[in-house]
């Protein structure tokens, strides 16, 4: 059933389910791989996702637990292409449909749109 309300617990349900398609996808996948390795219990992906919980609540909910520059490491990953963050967009878009009524879902879509733009803005991507 989708969430009717945002919660830290089914925020961390919605970046576990992301990251799930994340790691299957051929085009965004391979860039998590090359930082945090393929398995989702490593000691790299369990810090990355209660980092990424707590950017999402920050943004949702007011949370204060994230301390951090969602933007830096994006500088250091690569060539990634507009193509990368359509597809980014798409699973994530995805990912929230399945997790939460229409009307939350949206709000978070048009979040991630705003952030996906001002990264490719800073990172010159055309
Ligand atoms: C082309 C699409 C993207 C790719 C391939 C990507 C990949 C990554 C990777 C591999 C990391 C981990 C870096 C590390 O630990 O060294 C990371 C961190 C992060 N990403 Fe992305 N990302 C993308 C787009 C986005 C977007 C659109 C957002 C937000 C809406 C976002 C939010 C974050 C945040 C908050 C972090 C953690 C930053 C910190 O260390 O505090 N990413 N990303």
């Amino acid at each position: 059933m989708q969430a009717q309300e945002i919660t830290k617990e089914n925020i961390r349900t919605m970046v576990n389910t992301f990251y799930v398609k994340i790691l299957k996808d051929e085009i965004v996948g391979p860039f998590f791989i090359a930082k945090l390795g393929d398995d989702m219990t490593n000691e790299h992906w369990v810090p990355h996702l209660d980092l990424l919980v707590n950017f999402w609540a920050s943004i949702a909910l007011g949370d204060s637990d994230y301390r951090g520059n969602p933007f830096m490491p994006h500088t250091q990953l690569g060539e990634l292409k507009r193509e990368t963050f359509e597809q980014w967009l798409t699973l994530f878009s995805e990912t929230l449909d399945e997790v939460y009524i229409p009307s939350i879902a949206a709000q978070f879509k048009e979040r991630s749109i705003i952030i996906a733009g001002n990264f490719m803005r800073n990172l010159r991507i055309a």
